[in-house]
């Protein structure tokens, strides 16, 4: 595989600089936004709150209603595969006096909402769920909502964004309290949309970030920096295609997404980062990755929250290192798009690598650079990065891998296959 290539907007920024712009005084200009199904369900759900979404070229241009301003949807908002959407703006809504029905596929119904329901019902909404709170549920929000300070059961930048973004409309300081450090995209953007935030950090190394609500927004143009877990892909299939070497440009590094950098460093990965810069408030750079050999590592629980998405392209890597990884502290990974724990194991278990779940762990014993023998259809649960870390897979296999159902792709990476080619043919 050898090229220069992009990837979509990041999908995290994309979701919060729509919702923010949404809620500005005047208009705001995104350029870079993602063509993904995810960012496309928040964007047409603002659409149906009031919020004015117009495509000028390469940017998008949003014109908010104000905060407090969002108008009733007519009909349910369809969240699609996206829980980033479902979250968020639950998150949004609960601070309105107006009423939302959130739907979604078949996997983001089988997602659990409680993480995110229970601290909204604290600040006044009012949520009836399906059974066991999921999708489909009706949201009546309340304005003026009751500001609370909310320490995260578990470690999740969609419930934390949720609570900052309800706090938006709420009187009163709200106070987030992570005690693992996740994605900061939120708090960044609400900085720059001029939201009033303060940020600390305590002496057990928790975040606390306390947000004065009420306060008006600013229209803000946003550059969305290239999504680094779609760059993911791209990077793993350099490192284990031989003869490889992959530059992708602009892509963001923030640190609280780059985890799996660490990780395949400690593995020997040769991947280098040129032209750091700073766009819009997040590093980016460009990352070059070549083929050469892996060795296996035991990877601590302490970095699963910033290589969260990055776990099915790492497995990947990590079947073919030479020697034995294990992968620690991986619950959350049983509530993504698909059990990506299950379906991981089952996928590449199919394509002949030497993989078993142990507990909350993922523990991969590597061919050494030794092709996957592939030959098996792949089942990706409609999970797109289930199916495009097997499709990099299939790259690196004597028979390639058969997968049911590629398309997925197009949630976070559309135009996923077309670049894959244009790599490996040199087109
Ligand atoms: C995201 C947070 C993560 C991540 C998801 C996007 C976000 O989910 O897996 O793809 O944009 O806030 P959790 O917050 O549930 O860990």
């Amino acid at each position: 595989m050898r090229g220069t290539v992009r990837v979509p907007g990041d999908k995290s920024i994309g979701h919060r600089a729509l919702i923010l712009a949404g809620l500005a005084i005047g208009t705001s200009r995104i350029t870079g936004l993602s063509d993904g199904a995810d960012v496309a369900a928040t964007r047409r759900a603002l659409a149906a709150m009031g919020v004015r979404l117009a495509r000028d070229g390469a940017s998008w241009c949003v014109r908010g209603v104000g905060v407090g301003g969002l108008l009733p949807p007519a009909g349910a908002l369809d969240m699609g595969n996206s829980g980033t959407s479902a979250r968020l703006l639950m998150g949004l809504v609960a601070s309105h006096a107006i009423t939302a029905t959130f739907v979604g596929d078949a996997s983001l119904s089988a997602r659990p909402m409680a993480r995110v329901a229970e601290p909204l019902r604290a600040m006044g909404a009012d949520i009836v769920a399906a059974p066991g709170t999921h999708l489909p549920l009706t949201l009546r929000g309340l304005a003026p909502a009751i500001a609370l300070t909310y320490r995260l059961p578990v470690a999740s930048a969609q419930v934390k964004t949720a609570l900052l973004l309800a706090a938006l409309n709420t009187p009163g300081v709200t106070r987030v309290v992570e005690p693992v450090a996740t994605r900061d995209h939120g708090e960044r953007m609400l900085a720059a949309f001029g939201a009033d935030l303060a940020i600390s950090t305590d002496a057990d190394g928790a975040r606390h970030i306390a947000l004065r609500g009420g306060g008006d927004l600013h229209p803000c143009d946003v550059a969305v920096p290239g999504d680094f877990s779609s760059a993911a892909f791209v990077i793993v299939a350099a490192l284990i295609v031989p003869g490889s070497e992959v530059t992708v440009t602009g892509v963001g590094i923030n640190p609280r997404r780059t985890g799996l950098l660490t990780a395949l460093a400690a593995m020997g990965a040769d991947i280098t980062l040129a032209n750091e810069r700073g766009v819009a408030g997040e590093a980016v750079a460009d990352i070059t990755a070549r083929h050469g050999p892996l060795t296996g590592r035991d990877l601590p629980a302490t970095l699963a929250a910033d290589m969260i998405d990055e776990y099915p392209a790492l497995f990947v890597a990590a079947a073919l290192a030479k020697g034995r990884t294990v992968a620690r502290g991986l619950d959350e990974l049983r509530h993504k798009e698909s059990d990506r724990l299950a379906a991981m194991a089952a996928a590449l278990a199919a394509s002949g690598a030497a993989i078993a779940i142990e507990g909350d762990d993922m523990i991969i014993d590597g061919s050494g650079g030794t092709p996957f023998v592939g030959g098996a259809k792949i089942a990706t649960h409609g999970d797109h990065r289930v199916a495009m870390s097997m499709a990099v897979a299939g790259l690196a296999s004597r028979d390639g891998v058969r997968i049911d159902d590629l398309a997925c792709a197009a949630t976070s990476f559309p135009g996923f296959a077309d670049l894959i080619e244009r790599l490996t043919t040199g087109s």
